[in-house]
């Protein structure tokens, strides 16, 4: 939610800061602003309704506005609606303090009832502009300068928020906040910056320092101090980032969404290969040791959207090789539900980004009740990779479309490669039986790569679909769960509406909603449990609705009896089966949406990275 931007150093600002915005667009899009000193101008605001494109032309790509220091924000609105004047960056009553922020001031109300009180005009309906208001009042009121008014003004608000600073008074510099919302520094040579994202810094710098909660950040074109919430100095670790730069970009692709999915055999190789030795699965440096492991008495997988959807086929197939009981909870309600978790809980964590506020919350919360947590996290060295006990990066490598895929399917197979560690250590697992699941594993991203060459067969049947208002997924198990995230890809980027049931449930209620022409997607993977997913079709077609059906390879023929059109997937381990299967449900909803016309990598309402409860 909201992606902000710095620079200081030698050359022109306003430039690198749009370019910087323009690789930050996927966490908000609805307004965007850039602050830029120059001595010869001050302290100039510009900002725009609407995408990044808007600004970028007003300000000629940035070549119209004069400074050397700047900072920048992309929206996603929380306080306010989307609108010029409530864009970032906020300005004080004077024009003299900016300020971009990510995150939300919970008690900026207090705080506004407060600087009202002195006399302070407001202008916007954000909780942004109280931090630019608090600091330019301590700066006057109190006498201070703008280090020590920024200093006390935390001390004042709650809530969680990524701050970059830029005042008039002190222009070589841009001081940047954190508590809760991410904010990474960049270290250049002759130049400094700030960014929400290294997406953001990587063409110019790999050099970068993770902020912790807390911390102050003094970035001038010389380098960056850091302090603790204390206001004493610290030194912070710089790590390298070795992220190829193309890895950000499009490529040739006309979607990022797209590119993703192409990219998915590739990521896997990389997420599985190195954990994989002579049969049996390695982690590097595990810090959850055997003896931990079998003292476990449930696990809670805890996550939101596509994560959670991870989970959901974490349950099946965690369960089916642990004989442990494990309880899928979205983020968003577990720190209200009163969780039973103790230090026999194990609690993983999945989140592609790594700063999903609630999934965050959620591991604070497990943590607090004595729980161990092991994160499944794609972004490396992010606020719940950090403050997990162990996490297991998934490497997808930059996922910037707003609808994961490759990070989803990354998830599942690490989920799966840690399910068979821990099945080994408990030994609900023999040898074999492990080797035999992993070598099918190796053998997943060249099966990827044989449904990707299907595309053409699932454009068709979009091209036969893509005008339906309503569509249902069905299947049971482990295709009940595919199913949610199949469900969840086509609502999110081709706006139709679409709900996913556990087959069995058809009869319970959802069946009166089918009628002539309804589409419904069903999902026949699990060889265990065709005949149901058959049973279950016939009954769908009995009532006029239009089938389109996904099986494996040995039972293609069988389904097309009964469905509309039918997709297969080759033939693999049933715990695997998802790993495949999702595949042709990214595909289905990507050509579905391309030919609604929808804006695919930033649908509407939407933001990739979710830092606001
Ligand atoms: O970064 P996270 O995995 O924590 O994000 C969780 C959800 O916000 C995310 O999966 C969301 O549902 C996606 N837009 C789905 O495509």
């Amino acid at each position: 939610m909201c992606g902000i931007v710095g620079y200081v150093g030698n050359e022109q600002a306003a430039p690198l800061l749009l370019e910087g915005l323009s690789k930050l667009e996927y966490r908000g899009y609805d307004s965007a602003g850039v602050a830029v000193y120059d001595p010869s101008t001050g302290l100039s605001v510009h900002k725009a309704k609407g995408r990044l494109a808007v600004l970028d032309k007003m300000l000629d790509g940035g070549r119209s506005v004069p400074g050397r220091v700047g900072v920048g924000h992309t929206r996603w609105a929380t306080h306010g609606a989307p609108s010029d004047v409530n864009s970032h960056p906020q300005i004080s009553r004077s024009g003299r303090i900016a300020v971009v922020h990510n995150g939300i001031i919970e008690n900026y109300a207090e705080l506004k009832d407060f600087l009202q009180g002195q006399g302070v005009p407001f202008t916007s309906e954000t909780d942004t502009e109280v931090v630019a208001q608090l600091v330019e009042y301590f700066c006057e009121h109190d006498g201070v300068d703008i280090l020590e008014a920024v200093g006390r003004c935390l001390r004042r608000i709650e809530g969680a928020y990524a701050l970059g600073i830029l005042c008039a008074d002190a222009p070589d510099q841009i001081i940047a906040v954190r508590k809760d919302s991410p904010l990474i520094l960049g270290y250049g040579d002759g130049c400094s910056f700030l960014a929400s994202d290294v997406t953001a810094l990587i063409r110019h710098t790999r050099r970068v320092g993770y902020m912790d909660d807390g911390e102050v950040a003094v970035l001038t074109k010389d380098g960056i101090q850091c302090y603790n919430h204390l206001m004493q100095p610290v030194e912070k670790e710089i790590s390298y980032v070795d992220w190829e730069i193309d890895a950000a970009e499009k490529g040739g692709y006309e979607h990022f969404m797209f590119k993703e999915i192409m990219e998915q055999p590739q990521a896997i190789r990389r997420a599985v290969g190195p954990r994989i030795r002579d049969g049996e699965v390695f982690f590097e440096d595990f810090a959850l040791s055997d003896d931990y492991l079998r003292q476990v008495k449930k696990i809670y997988i805890v996550a939101c959207g596509s994560s959670y959807h991870v989970g959901m086929v974490g349950k099946y197939n965690l369960e089916r090789i642990l004989r442990v009981p494990v309880e899928v909870a979205l983020a968003s309600e577990f720190r209200y539900m009163d969780p039973i978790v103790d230090g026999a809980t194990l609690v993983i964590v999945i989140s592609q980004s790594g700063e999903t506020l609630d999934t965050m919350a959620a591991l604070r919360e497990a943590k607090r009740l004595g729980a161990k947590i092991l994160s499944l996290v794609n972004v490396v060295g992010s606020s719940i990779a950090r403050e997990s006990d162990q996490v297991l990066y998934t490497w997808a490598g930059p996922e910037i479309a707003v609808a994961t895929t490759k990070g989803y399917s990354t998830q599942l197979v690490v989920l799966d490669l840690f399910g068979l560690h821990m099945a080994r250590v408990l030994g609900t697992i023999d040898a074999e039986t492990c080797r035999a699941i992993l070598e099918e594993m190796l053998r997943l991203p060249e099966k990827m790569e044989a449904v990707l060459e299907n595309k053409d067969a699932i454009q068709y049947y979009a091209s036969q679909y893509f005008n339906h208002n309503s569509v249902f997924f069905i299947g049971r198990n482990v295709d009940y769960a595919m199913g949610l995230e199949g469900s969840l890809k086509l609502k999110e980027i081709s706006y139709i509406h679409s709900e996913a049931y556990a087959s069995g449930e058809l009869k319970h209620g959802t069946i009166s909603l089918i009628e002539e022409g309804t589409l419904v997607v069903a999902l026949g993977t699990y060889a265990r449990l065709f005949d149901k997913a058959m049973s279950n079709i016939v009954e769908v077609k009995a009532r006029g609705g239009d089938v389109l059906a996904l099986t494996t390879e040995d039972h293609g023929q069988e389904m097309a009896k009964v469905a509309n059109g039918v997709v297969t997937i080759p033939n693999t381990h049933p715990m695997l089966l998802p790993s495949l299967g999702v595949v042709p449900l990214q595909l289905f909803a990507y050509y579905v949406a391309l030919m609604r016309g929808c804006d695919i990598d930033k649908p509407r309402n939407l933001a990739k990275s979710v830092t606001v409860e």
